[in-house]
C-alpha cells in the first residue's frame, strides 16, 4: 500500500513537472485526484487495511494528496503566469516607433495660383461668378463686339459645335452674361476653363484657364484700372513690383493695354527669365466698350467700367518657376508633389 502510494505520489508529481499547458494539467488532476483517479482508488482499498495500520496509512495518503493538490497549484500560476507573460510580449507596442505619414495629396499649381487670385480679389470686394464652358456664339464673340467676320472668329483657333455654339475661347464670355442681368455696380472675377485649336508645346495647349475681372460704376476711369492692376501685381509679386501699359487692341475695350509687370527675378536689370527684357507681359485689359455696355443694356453715359483677362497657366508658370506648360497637365506625381 504504502508502495503503491509512493509510487501514485511520484508519477503525479513527475507529470505536472513536464506539462506545458493548463489542459494537460487538468487532466492530470482528474487522473489522480478525480472520482476515478488513481488515488481515489486507493482510498477505496483503506477496507482492506489491518485497523492499526489504517492512521497511518490514512495520514499518508493525506500527505500525499496535499502534496500532489500544493503541485498542481504551484504549476497553474506557474503557467498562468508564462501565459501571461507571454500575451504581454505579443501586444507589445513602441510607442517611440514614429508614426506612419498618411500621404495627404498636394495642390496643383493651377489651383495654388488661382487660390492667390480669389485671395487678392475677393479681398477688393470682388465676387467670383462662373459661366458655361460650352457658350453661345453669342456671349463669346457678339456680345463682346467681334462681330461675324472678325478674325478672332476663325475656324482655326475655335472650336465649334454648331454654326451658334462653340466652346467658349475665352472667360470675357461671363462679362457678357453678367452685364445682361445685373445692374452695376459690378465687381466680378470669373475663372474657368477655355479652348483654342492651338497644338500642345511649351506654352500653348488646346485647353487652358482665364480669369475673367470686370468693374463697373459711376465714374470709373483709367486710373481706377491702373490702381487695382498696380495692387494685384504687388500682392502677387512683391511690394517692388512695378507695372506698364503697353497700347493694345481687344475689341471690346477702349482703351485697351497690356500689362508687363517688372521682373521680380532681377527688379527689371534684365535677366534669362525675362529675356533680358526687366519687363514680363502678365494679361490684357482695358475700358469696357460702349458699344459692349449698351448692348448688355448698361447705359454707358451712366456707367463706366474696366475689364482684364489674366491666363491662369501663365501665373502659375511664373510665379513657380515652371518652364513648360505640360508639366502642368501631366500629372506627373513627381513634378506635382513639389507643391
Ligand atoms: N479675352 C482676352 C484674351 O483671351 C483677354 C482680355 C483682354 C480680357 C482684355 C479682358 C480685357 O477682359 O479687357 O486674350
Amino acid at each position: 500500500m504504502q508502495e503503491k502510494l509512493k509510487q501514485i505520489h511520484d508519477d503525479a508529481l513527475k507529470r505536472i513537472e513536464s506539462v506545458k499547458e493548463l489542459d494537460e494539467l487538468y487532466k492530470v488532476k482528474v487522473d489522480v485526484l478525480g472520482k476515478k483517479g488513481k488515488l481515489t482508488e486507493v482510498l477505496k482499498g483503506m477496507k482492506d487495511v489491518a485497523a492499526e495500520e489504517r492512521p497511518k496509512v490514512g495520514q499518508m495518503v493525506n500527505e500525499t494528496r496535499s502534496n500532489i493538490e500544493e503541485k498542481l497549484e504551484e504549476m497553474k500560476s506557474n503557467l498562468e503566469a508564462k501565459f501571461r507573460e507571454e500575451k504581454m510580449k505579443a501586444e507589445v507596442i513602441d510607442v517611440t516607433l514614429p508614426a506612419k505619414k498618411n500621404k495627404i495629396g498636394h495642390k496643383h499649381p493651377n489651383t495654388l495660383a488661382l487660390d492667390e487670385l480669389y485671395r487678392i480679389f475677393t479681398g477688393m470686394g470682388y465676387e467670383v461668378v462662373e459661366g458655361p464652358e460650352i457658350e453661345y456664339d453669342y456671349y463669346n464673340f457678339e456680345a463682346l463686339n467681334i462681330p461675324e467676320d472678325h478674325p478672332a472668329k476663325d475656324e482655326q483657333d475655335t472650336f465649334y459645335i454648331d454654326r451658334n455654339i462653340v466652346l467658349r475661347t475665352q472667360t470675357s464670355s461671363v462679362q457678357a452674361r453678367v452685364m445682361e442681368k445685373t445692374q452695376p455696380p459690378i465687381r466680378i472675377i470669373s475663372p474657368g476653363r477655355v479652348f483654342r485649336s492651338d497644338a500642345v508645346d511649351a506654352t500653348h495647349s488646346p485647353s487652358f484657364h482665364q480669369v475673367e475681372g470686370l468693374a463697373i460704376d459711376k465714374n470709373i476711369n483709367f486710373a481706377d484700372l491702373k490702381g487695382t492692376l498696380a495692387e494685384f501685381a504687388k500682392e502677387l509679386f512683391g511690394e517692388d513690383t512695378q507695372i506698364k501699359f503697353r497700347p493694345h487692341h481687344f475689341p471690346f475695350t477702349e482703351p485697351s493695354a497690356e500689362m508687363d509687370v517688372s521682373c521680380f527675378k532681377c527688379g527689371g536689370k534684365g535677366c534669362r527669365f525675362c529675356k533680358g527684357e526687366g519687363w514680363i507681359e502678365i494679361l490684357g485689359c482695358g475700358m469696357v466698350h460702349p458699344h459692349v455696355l449698351e448692348m448688355s443694356g448698361i447705359d454707358p453715359e451712366k456707367y463706366q467700367g474696366f475689364a482684364f483677362g489674366v491666363g491662369l497657366e501663365r501665373i502659375a508658370l511664373l510665379k513657380y518657376e515652371i518652364d513648360d506648360m505640360r508639366l502642368l497637365y501631366e500629372n506627373d506625381d513627381r513634378f506635382l508633389s513639389q507643391f
